[in-house]
């Protein structure tokens, strides 16, 4: 990026222009919208990862069990995960459970409304700040997620990893000019611009012929819009063999510990999973030898490496088991198991 790119000049009446189409074509009847800023959080917090279709069906689920933040703070953590399972990227989840118990230690079981507030709570970076603030409190609060970047890149072909230290100021700068200052304007302004990025300014093919804001763009006048924002490179991710340890006694029950927090799934339980057969078996007090079957496969993509699971089915007697764990029936719905794990279980 050069230099005069530091600061934009601002499209006239974009507020304006996107409420005008927010309010025919924009999103109307997300279940999060409108039901104040615990609504908000918890949808927010499952939206940074995951995308709407998949979220709604976990966020009715979670909303259902955790109705208030005091219920969602009084909660044991392995509820929480377990509703959870599935979502994946936990610590958003424990982030959020110790988040709820600093509202009610802190904040008097209210959430905060304003931006240091909201930052001081766990998971809470600035643009989770904003929406809160905005679409959950009707005030003033300012966005910045990935559609919000790249509707801003595009309409001002900012050039550049749109996350480094230098674009993310100009792109903050833009957002706050963008955004009115009046609380409902203000949340009307933050759904719209995350349903143009989502629905119209798509990072494929984007449907300019359908945008408000089409005659100010900067990307789509220099038929650029393919090349903005610029894409990141991207790095092959590795692939690791597990091998899942299926002990299972008589009753068809599953041999699972719960994980350490930090890490690939943390706080869920999961029956022994690890690159050595060996260790596994060792760990749990099994002769090397024991009698195993080769079970199904599967295949799963982490955020920066795939692991190919291999399932060993063993049957086992209580006695023979030693080291942490506990039988896990299907039945036993308050305690989340990773999706990968449960499929390949057949459980799911
Ligand atoms: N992604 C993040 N927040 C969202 C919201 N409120 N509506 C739709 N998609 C979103
Ligand atoms: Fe995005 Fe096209 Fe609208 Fe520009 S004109 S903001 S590229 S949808």
């Amino acid at each position: 990026m050069t230099d005069h790119q530091a600061s934009f000049e601002p499209i006239k009446d974009m507020s304006e222009r996107l409420r005008d189409w927010h309010k025919v074509a924009g999103r109307h009847d997300l279940p999060w919208q409108h039901q104040g800023p615990y609504a908000t959080w918890v949808s927010e917090i499952m939206l940074q990862q995951t995308q709407v279709s998949v979220v709604i069906p976990y966020y009715l689920r979670f909303m259902e069990a955790f109705p208030t933040i005091k219920t969602l703070a009084a909660a044991p953590q392995d509820r929480v995960l377990a509703h959870w399972a599935g979502l994946g990227y936990y610590a958003r989840a424990r982030h959020l459970h110790h988040a709820a118990k600093q509202v009610m230690a802190e904040f008097g079981g209210t959430i905060p409304q304003t931006l240091d507030a909201l930052v001081s709570l766990k998971g809470i970076g600035r643009s989770t700040a904003g929406a809160i603030q905005s679409l959950g409190w009707k005030r003033h609060g300012v966005i910045q997620d990935g559609n919000v970047r790249r509707v801003l890149a595009r309409l001002h072909a900012i050039e550049g990893d749109l996350l480094s230290t230098r674009v993310q100021s100009a792109l903050w700068r833009l957002a706050e000019t963008y955004t009115p200052t009046d609380g409902d304007d203000a949340a009307v302004h933050t759904q719209a611009i995350m349903d143009l990025g989502a629905l119209l300014c798509t990072r494929h093919a984007p449907k300019c012929a359908a945008c408000p804001l089409q005659r100010d763009c900067q990307a789509l006048k220099d038929g650029r819009t393919h090349l903005l924002p610029t894409p990141k490179k991207t790095i092959a991710k590795p692939t690791i063999e597990w091998f899942v340890l299926g002990l299972r006694n008589s009753e068809g029950a599953l041999w699972c510990s719960r994980r350490p927090e930090r890490g690939i799934w943390g706080g869920l339980y999961c029956p022994p999973t690890g690159a050595s057969l060996h260790t596994l078996l060792t760990e749990c007090g099994l002769s090397v030898d024991i009698e195993w079957n080769e079970g199904p496969t599967l295949s799963h993509a982490f955020s920066h490496f795939s692991v190919y699971l291999r399932y060993v089915d063993i049957l086992v007697a209580d006695f023979e088991l030693s080291g942490p764990g506990a039988w896990i029936t299907p039945e036993a719905y308050d305690i989340g198991l990773p999706a990968p794990i449960k499929r390949l279980v057949g459980w799911d």
